[in-house]
């Protein structure tokens, strides 16, 4: 759909993985954003556990609307809408964000607004919160725990792939890279934290060459693998900073690098990023420097848009249509990427 739609006020909800959030936009004004996050119960499994991620959603969903609801000053009554992500993800996880949402709408007869958790990600690009809002058309690097792409958003959250990744995303590269150093899941915020304080050029770890637009991150992680094994284990604990940011290095310039070439080639002037991975100060910094150099337009959303929210899905649904009560009532959700897959 190409602009936008007016929903008025929506209740919106995303359980995708291991964050339980909610929020109320109306437009492209978030009212309220809570994300309860679940790390601290899946880093004792050094990783999400899917069944454990859907129990927890259904414990704090209802306190998490709650709390959204009295952070906006409004009630259940004033809401003109709801809208949720139905995929991808972690199936479990997202049907309870889908049961939910099904309830709070069909209870008062409000319209439902499905929406795609990479389109939710894009939207992210749209808040109105005092920083310059993106405008189509823009290149949009979509980099998360899940995805690595490069998406033509040409209108709304519509968009077409025009690079990805061979094998892991940048969010795993993080995830397995911080793991290796023995930082504590998730690991891409504290690898880049530590990175902050190390020296980027102390390891030259390999810049991968796979398809012109696409990215590869495995090799990536088996030599940062292979340096650690040539390392005492003092001299892994007196070096890690230095690693770590040389680590962190070689994922931004490969993403940094792709963004260009991408630009270049489709003829694009504006580019924007999403995804947890774009909440990285080193990627931040890097894209800021290569957009200035070559008079690129960069667009970057607050950190805690790029991250795992629901403020992100209300922006996504103000592009889409909504389903009229009930005739959401068998909607079903997907773990698999039904939208990213038709490119
Ligand atoms: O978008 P997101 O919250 O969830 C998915 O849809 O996957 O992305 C999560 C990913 C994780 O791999 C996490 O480690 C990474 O984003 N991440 C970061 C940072 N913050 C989150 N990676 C690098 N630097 C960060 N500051
Ligand atoms: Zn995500």
């Amino acid at each position: 759909m190409n602009g936008r739609t007016s929903h008025g006020l929506l209740l919106c909800i995303e359980t995708s993985c291991d964050d339980t959030s909610a929020a109320l936009v109306r437009d492209r004004d978030v009212l309220a954003s809570i994300v309860s996050s679940q790390h601290e119960l899946h880093a004792e499994f050094g990783g999400i556990v899917p069944e454990v991620a859907s129990r927890r959603h259904t414990e704090l969903l209802n306190d998490v609307v709650a709390e959204a609801l009295a952070t906006a000053g409004v009630g259940l009554d004033d809401l003109e809408g709801v809208a949720v992500t139905i995929g991808p993800g972690l199936i479990g996880a997202l049907l309870v964000g889908l049961a939910a949402a099904k309830t709070f709408a069909w209870q008062r007869r409000l319209p439902l607004v499905p929406v795609d958790h990479l389109q939710g990600h894009i939207a992210a690009n749209y808040a109105a919160d005092g920083r310059s809002v993106a405008t189509p058309p823009f290149l949009c690097l979509v980099v998360s725990g899940g995805h690595t792409l490069l998406a033509r958003v040409d209108a709304g959250v519509e968009y077409r792939i025009v690079g990805r990744t061979v094998d892991d995303a940048a969010g795993e590269a993080f995830d397995k890279g911080a793991r290796l150093l023995g930082l504590p899941y998730p690991g891409g915020r504290e690898l880049d934290r530590l990175a902050g304080d190390g020296d980027p050029s102390s390891v030259d770890f390999p810049l991968a060459l796979p398809g012109e637009l696409d990215f590869s991150f495995s090799g990536l992680k088996t030599a940062l693998l292979y340096h650690l094994r040539g390392l005492s284990d003092s001299e892994v604990a007196s070096r890690r900073a230095d690693i770590a940011a040389a680590y962190q290095d070689a994922i931004v310039r490969q993403l940094v690098g792709k963004v260009v070439r991408c630009a270049e080639r489709e003829g694009m002037r504006n580019v924007a990023v999403a995804g947890g991975v774009a909440a990285n100060s080193g990627l931040r910094r890097a894209l800021g420097e290569a957009c200035a150099e070559r008079g690129l337009a960069l667009h970057l959303p607050a950190p805690a848009l790029c991250t795992d929210n629901a403020a992100m899905v209300g922006l996504a649904a103000a592009c889409l249509p909504a389903i009229p009560w009930p005739e959401y009532l068998a909607l079903d959700a997907y773990a698999a990427a039904a939208l990213a897959e038709r490119a």
